[in-house]
């Protein structure tokens, strides 16, 4: 579905090119889950905006190609990659109030990137977004319609813009630690969204998180990222069950223990 080759990327400075990722390889699979993880400043962030093609103006792709549906998104023209990215590629970031647009009522943003991809009637393009709103759980929709992002709690605008990001039904959806900027309570909430979105399209899914528990439940397949490259990838159970490189087990070593394992142990005293 998705392939990562050798992706290679550096940021412009005065006087010289700094490399912020280097050599990324991996796959998405069709109908799978993949997780990206590795600790603030890893590059996942950069390999996600190099393969979509939103990386700042300081910022080039200088080396590799990210395949998908037959076309390298690297090289592709801008109006192929803006054809490709939301009716393709679904992408949720972290700040859902930097995804939504503050001046444009949310009937607005649904209207525009409907729109984008197909012609609608007003009234047609109100049914479809009360149904979406109303498929990711927003209470009230004809309210949020009508309203403005700054209205919202940052769960609800999170749920508004995985319902633009799965508009046009894409078979990928790329999210960029999407419960981050959230408040703890509701971030469990909208990866269950997210992970509903995803098996009842079988979808594929490259969840970007710094949370091994997240990728344990939510991904079949793990990719580790340390300083701008990958150091292992493979299936969760086996990464995870076997990890081979230090770094993989040194993240592994600093997740919580489950609350069970304590009281496990204090049982049989180990
Ligand atoms: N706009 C930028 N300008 C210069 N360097 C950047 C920029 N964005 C990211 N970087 C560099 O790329 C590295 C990876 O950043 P990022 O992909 O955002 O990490 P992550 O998402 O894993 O936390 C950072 O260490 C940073 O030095
Ligand atoms: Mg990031």
């Amino acid at each position: 579905m998705l392939t990562v080759s050798g992706l290679t990327t550096e940021f412009r400075t005065r006087v010289s090119g700094v490399r912020a990722i280097e050599d990324i390889s991996f796959d998405v699979p069709q109908g799978v889950a993949v997780g990206l993880v590795g600790e603030t400043g890893s590059g996942k962030s950069v390999t996600i905006r190099s393969i979509l093609g939103l990386l700042p103006a300081t910022g080039k792709v200088i080396g590799g190609s990210a395949e998908f549906d037959g076309v390298d998104l690297i090289r592709a023209n801008r109006s192929q990659l803006r054809s490709i990215r939301g009716r393709r590629i679904g992408f949720v970031a972290q700040n859902p109030f930097g995804s939504l647009n503050p001046i444009l009522s949310i009937e607005k943003q649904f209207a525009n990137v409907i729109r984008a991809h197909r012609t609608m009637s007003k009234a047609d393009v109100r049914a479809v977004a009360l149904e979406r709103l109303e498929s990711v759980q927003v209470r009230g929709p004809e309210r949020v319609l009508r309203g403005y992002a700054h209205e919202l709690s940052g769960g609800m605008a999170q749920r508004v813009v995985i319902a633009l990001a799965m508009l046009h039904d894409p078979p990928l959806v790329i999210a960029d630690e999407p419960t981050t900027a959230l408040d703890v309570t509701v971030q469990r909430q909208i990866l269950d969204l997210i992970d509903g979105q995803i098996s009842a399209g079988n979808r594929s899914l490259l969840l970007v998180t710094h949370d091994l528990g997240v990728v344990a439940q939510y991904c079949q397949r793990v990719v580790v990222m340390k300083s701008g490259s990958v150091v292992e990838t493979g299936a969760v159970a086996d990464v995870f069950g076997d990890p081979r490189h230090p770094y993989t087990k040194q993240l592994l070593a600093a997740v919580p223990p489950a609350p069970w394992s304590r009281a496990a142990k204090e049982v049989t005293g180990a």
